[in-house]
């Protein structure tokens, strides 16, 4: 009997695998598709411009500094695979004025056609204690991380949505899966892009449009070195509980998924776990993510838990190391 029902389970499990395909999206092809990536002149940002022009892409890199975005050009132009690709570079700052972000995306999809795939990569991260964090702060963090992928989406939607093709990506952050220590200010504005994402994709969808909402860990950037000169100890020591990624790694990751149509681009064991542990109801694009995240949802609380309680060892002890420190300073 208990084998009966061993291989009837077997059986479904294996049908299940084998329609998943079926409910997945058509995968967008790269070969002479526009690909529009901001902060595309460092980091993730130009590892995905990269990983993109050596599968055939035509790129727009946005950003705001000039110089930076046509040193990125060069190292782009490097990876060429015909010599019909191009690279064209637009400085703006996509945190501001919607109608600027507009008037760019207009004249980079009249020099290179229309978008089929939006990147919203510009981004940074500013960490310290809520109280110690200026409130000015929270306002540019929301309005870069947030407002900064709103605005290049909302240009390129109708368009897509006409087309019924196209992709569009944000990236969050495992911070925007788990607030952390440190990240009141950051976590925040990452959590925001989720709830636009999955919205956005439920009006999509019919469309043929799809959306990925990519969550690195730690990886090592300009921009993540940037946000180590600031990082409370706190938070220093919870992110080193988890290893750190190139950015070559996690660009190869994020365009694999937003080609697929996969909504949730993870990478790492830390980040297949907090995925699903915190999928909620967002959407899926296979049966069998689906069927993986309905079987692991327990295990995975129990090990949160563990890792929460250690997080909460880690800031005692800091608290603990902080009070020595203050008492020898008062009686030195
Ligand atoms: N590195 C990590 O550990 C990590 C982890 C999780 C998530 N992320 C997220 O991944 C994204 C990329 O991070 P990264 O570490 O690769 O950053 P990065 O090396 O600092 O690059 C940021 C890019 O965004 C551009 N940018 C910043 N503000 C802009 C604005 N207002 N308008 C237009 N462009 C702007 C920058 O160019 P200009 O300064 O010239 O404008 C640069 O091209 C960010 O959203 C970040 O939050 C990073």
């Amino acid at each position: 009997m208990l084998l009966l029902v061993a291989t009837f389970f077997m059986a479904f499990v294996l049908l299940l695998y084998m329609l998943s395909p079926l409910i997945s999206p058509k995968p967008l092809a790269l070969p002479g598709a526009h690909v529009v990536v901001t902060g595309g002149s460092s980091g993730i940002g130009k590892c995905i411009a990269i990983e993109c022009y050596k599968q055939g892409a035509f790129i727009t890199l946005v950003a705001r500094n000039e110089d930076r975005l046509l040193q990125a050009k060069k190292e782009i132009e490097k990876h060429s695979i015909n010599d019909k690709q191009v690279v064209l570079c637009i400085s703006v700052d996509v945190s501001q004025d919607y109608s600027q972000v507009e008037n760019v995306i207009k004249q980079a999809q009249e020099k290179l056609g229309p978008v089929d795939m939006l990147v919203n990569c510009a981004g940074m991260s500013i960490s310290g204690k809520f109280e110690d964090v200026e409130v000015s702060t929270f306002e540019r963090l929301m309005s870069i991380n947030y407002l900064g992928s709103v605005y290049p989406s909302r240009a390129v939607i109708t368009t897509m949505k006409e087309r019924r093709v196209g992709r569009i990506v944000f990236l969050s952050s495992q911070a925007g899966q788990v607030g952390l220590f440190g990240f009141t200010a950051y976590s925040s504005s990452k959590f925001a892009i989720r709830g636009l994402a999955e919205a956005l994709q439920m009006e999509v969808k019919p469309y043929n449009v799809y959306v990925t909402v990519a969550y690195p860990p730690d990886t090592d950037t300009p921009g993540f070195a940037e946000e180590n000169k600031t990082k409370p100890l706190e938070t220093r020591l919870i992110s080193e509980t988890t290893s750190i990624c190139t950015p070559e790694q996690v660009a190869k990751q994020i365009v694999k998924d937003a080609i697929q149509g996969n909504f949730n681009s993870s990478i790492g064991s830390d980040g297949y776990m907090l995925s699903s542990l915190t999928c909620g109801m967002a959407p899926v694009t296979s049966i069998t993510e689906g069927l993986q995240q309905v079987v692991t949802m327990g295990l995975f609380r129990m090990l949160s838990l563990l890792y929460l309680r250690s997080f909460d060892t880690i800031i005692r002890r800091c608290m603990v190391e902080r009070t020595k420190y203050e008492i020898t300073d008062k009686t030195a």
